[in-house]
């Protein structure tokens, strides 16, 4: 028999927490990780890197069918390649986050990456997705779905950190307005905008540490995994 993978998606806006939640949910549970954000950095990067004007949808939809973007956990820390090529160390500036959040907005590129995602979890037990559409679009019938919200000063000053962990220097305040201005590109775009899904649980974390936040997201989803398995009907 072929097993249905439990699938965990988790949207929300940039900074409120998605990767550090689907990263643990994903050791606690011993399922697979899928971060959504980095296909779309991948296929910002190949736009970039060709020459490409990045609102030339026509030339970027052309592209697309021959952009191999994949994610491979190397060391317990995802790597994005494309091509082959290792790029992760290239596509988490916040001058690529804006060209991705520009580039996903192409319905091109949408269609291709959500068919790769859809194809990241066949034949696994089980898979955390992380993203914009991923409750709304890409798995809409997934039993468990969480929806990340907090304040732009919060988000803005854990991907700060974020940031400058990986030696990047960066200004609060222009962080800030970044996420703003990709709150808004996200959201009120035509195609899959990010939109809570029907049925997410909604987890707002402005004040509540990261550690907090992954700890009453795993209690939510241990107890909607055993339901599904019928082990707490309850
Ligand atoms: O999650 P992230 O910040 O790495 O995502 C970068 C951009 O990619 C984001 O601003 C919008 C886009 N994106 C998307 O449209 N759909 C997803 N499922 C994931 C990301």
């Amino acid at each position: 028999m072929v097993q249905t993978p439990f699938v965990i998606t988790i949207d929300g806006p940039a900074g409120s927490g998605k990767t550090t939640t689907a990263k643990a949910l994903a050791a606690r549970l011993g399922f697979i990780y899928v971060d959504t954000g980095a296909m779309y950095r991948a296929v910002a990067y190949a736009v970039q890197s060709l020459g490409h004007a990045i609102d030339d949808a026509a030339a970027i939809s052309a592209l697309v069918p021959d952009l191999d973007v994949r994610l491979e956990l190397r060391d317990g820390a995802q790597h994005t390649l494309l091509n082959g090529e290792n790029i992760e160390e290239f596509i988490r500036s916040q001058e690529m986050s804006k060209a991705a959040s520009d580039v996903s907005a192409i319905p091109a590129v949408r269609d291709a990456m959500v068919s790769l995602q859809r194809n990241a979890v066949k034949g696994t037990e089980g898979a955390i997705l992380e993203g914009r559409d991923i409750g709304t679009v890409v798995f809409p019938d997934a039993p468990c779905k969480i929806f990340l919200v907090a304040d732009v000063r919060t988000r803005a000053l854990r991907r700060k950190q974020q940031l400058e962990g990986k030696g990047m220097v960066v200004d609060l305040s222009v962080i800030e307005r970044e996420i703003e201005e990709r709150d808004i590109n996200d959201s009120t775009r035509e195609h899959s905008p990010l939109r809570k899904a029907p049925y997410a649980i909604e987890v707002e974390t402005t004040n509540t540490s990261i550690e907090e936040q992954v700890s009453m997201i795993l209690t939510l989803v241990e107890k909607r995994l055993r339901k599904v398995r019928g082990e707490d009907p309850a």
